[in-house]
C-alpha cells in the first residue's frame, strides 16, 4: 500500500508505553499499535523506569511486527523514521532511539528525533484534518502541565507550565493516596462521578497575578492534610467526594488559565492534549468556557490523548517537511525543553 503517499514509520518508548505507527502524509493512520505495561507497574503503585526499559526491549520487535502487519506496508515503502528523543525517561527513550537508528541506517531513509510534547499537540492533526495553525495548546500529561502558543507546526512559544508537580502527576499521587491505584487518572475521573465536588473546598494555586505557570504540589499537600485531620477526628472518608473536589480543583486552574492565555493571545482555537485530556469533566468545562469565549476547542479521541507513536509519526512528518532531520548523533534528552 503507497499510491503515491509519504509513508512515515515511528516509534514512541519515553515512558510505559511501547509503540510503533506507520502514517501516510502526516495525518492518515495506517496503523497505531500501543503495548501498555500498566499491569506491570500497577503492583509498585507507579512507573519503575529501570522495569520499563526492559519491557520496551522485550516488546518492540512484537509490536514492530504488529504495526508493520496492520499497515500492509513494506519496509522498502518506507520514506521517513520518526522517534520520540526527549523528554522522559532516558532508559525508556534509548530503546525506541536505538531501534529508530537501527531502521535509519539499515534502509538510509532520513531520521526525525520528536519532542514528546510537540507529538501529543499533533495527535489533534490526526483527529481534525483542517486543524492548522496558528492556535493556543493546554498540553497535560504525567508529566508536563504547558499553555503553549504555536504559530507554526515547528514554531512553539511556551507561555506557561507548572512549577512543580504536573497535572496528571497530581492525579496518580493523590489516587494513590486514596487506594485508587495506578494509573491514578481515569480511577479519579470515574470515581468523582460518584462524589460531591463541593463537599471541600481545596485552595487553588493561581500564583501570581497574570502568571500563565501552574503549581498542583499544593493541592496534593492540601488533600494529604485533610485526609489525616479526618482520621485524627476518627471521622470516615468518603472517596468520591474527595476525588471529585480534587478534580474541580484542578480543573478550574486548568480552564482559568487556559481562558487568561486565549485572551492574551487572541486565538480562536485551543487544542487539548496529552493524557489528562481524556478526563472528562476537563473536557466539558473547557468546552462550556470556549463557547461563552468564541472559541473552538479541539481534543483528541482516548486512544490519541496517551503517549502513541502515530502522534510521533505526524511530527516527525512537519519537522521533514521544514527540513529538520537529523543524523546519527541524535541521542535521548530526558529533560528537553521544547
Ligand atoms: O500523556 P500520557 O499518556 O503520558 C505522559 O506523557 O505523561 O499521560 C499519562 C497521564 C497519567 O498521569 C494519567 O493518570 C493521566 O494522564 N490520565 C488522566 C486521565 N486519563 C489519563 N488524568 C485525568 N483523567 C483521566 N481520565
Ligand atoms: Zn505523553
Amino acid at each position: 500500500m503507497k499510491d503515491g503517499k509519504f509513508i512515515t514509520l515511528a516509534f514512541e518508548t519515553s515512558c510505559d508505553e511501547t509503540s510503533v505507527a506507520l502514517v501516510a502524509d502526516g495525518r492518515e493512520v495506517l496503523s497505531n499499535v500501543v503495548s501498555s505495561q500498566i499491569e506491570v507497574h500497577k503492583a509498585f503503585g507507579g512507573v519503575v523506569p529501570e522495569i520499563a526499559s526492559r519491557h520496551h526491549l522485550d516488546n518492540m520487535s512484537s509490536v514492530y511486527s504488529k504495526a508493520m502487519e496492520d499497515a500492509g506496508v513494506s519496509l522498502q515503502e518506507v520514506d521517513l523514521i520518526g522517534v520520540t528523543c526527549g523528554p522522559g525517561l532516558v532508559g525508556a527513550l534509548l530503546i525506541g532511539l536505538a531501534t529508530a537508528k537501527a531502521f535509519a541506517y539499515a534502509t538510509k531513509k532520513p531520521l526525525v528525533g520528536v519532542h514528546h510534547i510537540q507529538g501529543h499537540i499533533c495527535a489533534n492533526y490526526i483527529e481534525h484534518e483542517d486543524l492548522e495553525p496558528p492556535f493556543l495548546a493546554l498540553v497535560v500529561s504525567g508529566g508536563h502541565t504547558h499553555l503553549i502558543n504555536v504559530k507554526g507546526y515547528n514554531e512553539h512559544t511556551v507561555l506557561g507550565q507548572t512549577r512543580d508537580d504536573a497535572a496528571g502527576e497530581a492525579f496518580d499521587k493523590v489516587a494513590r493516596v486514596l487506594g485508587l491505584g495506578y494509573p491514578g487518572g481515569p480511577a479519579i475521573d470515574l470515581v468523582a462521578r460518584e462524589g460531591n465536588p463541593h463537599s471541600v473546598e481545596f485552595k487553588r494555586a493561581m500564583l501570581e497575578k497574570d502568571s500563565l505557570d501552574f503549581s498542583f504540589s499544593g493541592l496534593k499537600t492540601g488533600v494529604l492534610n485533610y485526609l489525616n485531620t479526618q482520621k485524627l477526628k476518627g471521622q470516615e472518608i468518603n472517596v468520591p467526594d474527595v476525588a471529585a473536589a480534587f478534580q474541580l480543583a484542578v480543573v478550574d486552574v486548568l480552564v482559568a488559565k487556559a481562558m487568561m492565555a486565549a485572551e492574551r493571545t487572541g486565538h480562536n482555537k485551543l487544542v487539548l492534549a496529552g493524557g489528562v485530556a481524556a478526563n472528562s469533566l476537563l473536557r466539558s468545562m473547557l468546552s462550556e468556557a470556549c463557547e461563552k469565549a468564541g472559541i473552538t476547542l479541539y481534543y483528541p479521541s482516548l486512544k490519541l490523548c496517551a503517549d502513541n507513536a502515530a502522534m510521533i509519526a505526524c511530527a516527525a512528518y512537519y519537522k521533514y517537511l521544514d527540513g529538520l532531520t537529523d543524523d546519527m548523533t541524535l541521542d535521548a534528552y530526558p529533560a528537553l525543553s521544547l
